[in-house]
């Protein structure tokens, strides 16, 4: 799905610049050109990096901290 139809952004590139490391908008604007024209993209842009932040954050392995378990 085309979420900036100004600079022809896609969901799909998105979350492929969330997958590389970009966390905020300023990066997709800068990095993307999302939201850089009419900015009408701007709040679906927005939803698209949030669910794939929750997305990939949820992915991460837990981490056990076993000096805790030691005391
Ligand atoms: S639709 Fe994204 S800047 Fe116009």
């Amino acid at each position: 799905m085309i979420v900036c139809i100004c600079n022809n952004v896609s969901d799909r590139k998105i979350r492929q610049a969330v997958d590389s490391g970009m966390t905020s908008m300023n990066e997709l604007r800068t990095h993307l050109d999302v939201g850089t024209c009419c900015g009408k993209c701007h709040a679906c842009a927005k939803t698209v990096l949030r669910e794939r932040l929750e997305e990939t954050s949820q992915a991460q392995p837990m981490l056990f901290q076993t000096n805790l378990l030691v005391a």
